[in-house]
Formats: structure tokens, C-alpha cells, sequence
């Protein structure tokens, strides 16, 4: 297995952040899905949704992952709330390095994305019933993924940092 620690959650539980806290600790890069992708399709993800649709997106992230298999180790990388609901993808990333799922409650992910246009699946009405049925689907499909869990909910960027380095076997960690 490869040495790179993987952060996947649901949106808005802090994978950008703490993945971006714990690679500044551990002195490691830091690699995201959604902006390798935004970066090949040269467009963002709310019009990769419009343009090509849902589906098209799901390829771009299978193959963002392979090509992470084949030319990334010893890395920070946060991937796209939706990236683990594939069982291909689920095995993938198990082979990608050590991968920890960020718990976080519904009320959490309501507070920390008002009024966020950014995410098309969470645009328009109804937004809190669409989480809470969304993360009740997904959260046992994050366990099946993960080798870790950590709860974010009233936690810090920095503390979920120091909680990831007792999971990481790679950690440069300055103790
Ligand atoms: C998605 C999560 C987003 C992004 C896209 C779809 C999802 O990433 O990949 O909008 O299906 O949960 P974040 O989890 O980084 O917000």
C-alpha cells in the first residue's frame, strides 16, 4: 500500500482544511480531485454538472484516482464528497494509502455551507433534507472506505491535524 493519507467526507466537513492544516504539520503536499479536475476540464465543477453531467463528472474523478495510483506517494490528498459512493473508487482509494473518514453532523455541514454556490447537489430547495438524506445514504459507504474515523464536529483544523498524525504511517511530523 501506498503512504499518502486520504481525507473523504461529506461536503463541508472540513477536508480542504484539515487537509491543508495537516500537510503544512507534516510538511507533505497537499492534492485535491476537485481541483485536479477543475484544472484538466479547465471549468469548475458546478459546469461540468451543467454542461456534462453528473455522470461525466463520476468518470473524471475514477480517473483522476488511477492516475494517483500510478504517479502519487507520500501525499496529503482530500477527495470530492461523492468520490467514495463507487465500489471501484472505494477500492482504488484503499490502495492510495491510509484513508480517514471525516464524520460530521448534519447541523455542521447546514451551518458551514449557507449560502454556498458552489455546490450544484446542494443548490435550491429543501437543502436540509437533501443532507440529511444524503449523509444518511453515504455514511455507511465512508465507513466501508475508511481505515480511520475522526469526528469534526467542534473541532478545530489544527486539532483533526493532530488526531490524523497517530493514523498516518508516513508521518514527517515534527513531534
Ligand atoms: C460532491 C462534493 C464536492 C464536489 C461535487 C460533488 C458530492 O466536493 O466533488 O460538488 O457529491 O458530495 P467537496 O466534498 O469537496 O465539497
Amino acid at each position: 500500500m501506498k503512504q499518502n493519507l486520504i481525507l473523504i467526507g461529506f461536503m463541508g466537513a472540513g477536508k480542504t482544511s484539515v487537509g491543508e492544516a495537516y500537510a503544512k504539520a507534516s510538511g507533505r503536499p497537499l492534492l485535491d480531485t476537485d481541483q485536479l479536475i477543475e484544472a484538466e476540464a479547465g471549468m469548475s465543477i458546478s459546469d461540468i454538472f451543467a454542461l456534462q453531467g453528473e455522470p461525466a463528472f463520476r468518470r473524471a474523478e475514477t480517473a483522476v484516482l488511477e492516475r494517483l495510483l500510478a504517479e502519487t506517494d507520500n501525499a496529503v490528498i482530500s477527495v470530492g464528497g461523492g468520490l467514495p459512493l463507487l465500489e471501484l473508487n472505494r477500492a482504488l482509494l484503499k490502495q492510495l494509502g491510509c484513508v480517514v473518514f471525516l464524520r460530521v453532523q448534519p447541523e455542521t455541514v447546514l451551518k458551514r455551507l449557507e449560502g454556498d454556490t458552489t455546490r450544484p447537489l446542494l443548490q435550491g430547495e429543501q437543502v436540509e433534507k437533501r443532507v440529511r438524506e444524503l449523509l444518511a445514504y453515504r455514511n455507511p459507504l465512508y465507513m466501508e472506505a475508511a481505515h480511520q474515523v475522526a469526528d469534526v464536529d467542534g473541532k478545530t483544523p489544527e486539532q483533526l491535524a493532530s488526531e490524523l498524525a497517530a493514523y498516518d504511517d508516513a508521518k514527517g511530523m515534527e513531534e
